[in-house]
């Protein structure tokens, strides 16, 4: 039999298996299982749970709480960009707006100190993805994405948009400050 001619028993389905094909298929279900319990397991003892937290809600109600947000606890303007930089209080709702083709406002965050961060878009599906933690969510609009996050170290880090979202998908790019206070 060759994958070129048709088989010379017609019911080659039932000609007995070969042993190293019986063995490969072994080999491939038993790695199947493997695969298919470790996320259960990898769920419960991993460390890298991303939330399932997801609401509806729509673009005016998102950026207004955003607004909110920016009213009181803006502290001075991200010179970048010309965008509000925002130092809520440890242990509060924060909001970040994707948009064509920004992230609004800029977060200042303390160090072990846990928020709830709530992402969404205005009007097509963008990524969070923040470097170099690695973390990588979508972003979509209608929905209000939550997730805590407790940062673990000071710095200036990246968040890049990780969707393409158009001519402007490239320059999708903002700040994220964490301090120690
Ligand atoms: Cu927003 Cu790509």
């Amino acid at each position: 039999m060759s994958a070129i001619h048709p088989p010379t028993a017609r019911l080659w389905w039932k000609q007995p298996i070969d042993r190293v094909e019986g063995t490969w298929i072994a080999i491939a279900f038993l790695w199947c299982l493997i695969m298919f319990f470790m996320m259960p397991y990898w769920h419960i003892t991993g460390k890298q749970n991303l939330s399932n937290e997801a609401y509806r809600t729509s673009p005016e109600a998102f950026s207004k709480k955003a607004q909110d947000m920016v009213d009181k606890h803006t502290v001075r303007t991200d010179t970048d960009q010309n965008i509000p930089v925002v130092h809520p209080p440890a242990g509060s709702d924060v909001y970040l707006i994707a948009r064509l083709w920004a992230w609004w406002p800029v977060l200042e965050l303390e160090q072990g100190k846990s928020y709830r961060l709530h992402l969404s878009a205005m009007d097509y599906m963008h990524g969070f993805s923040l470097q170099p933690a690695n973390i990588n969510l979508q972003v979509i609009p209608g929905y209000e994405m939550v997730v805590t996050v407790t940062p673990n170290q000071t710095g200036k880090f990246s968040i890049i948009c990780n969707e393409y979202c158009g001519i402007g998908h490239h320059k999708m790019v903002s700040n994220l400050y964490v301090v120690n206070k």
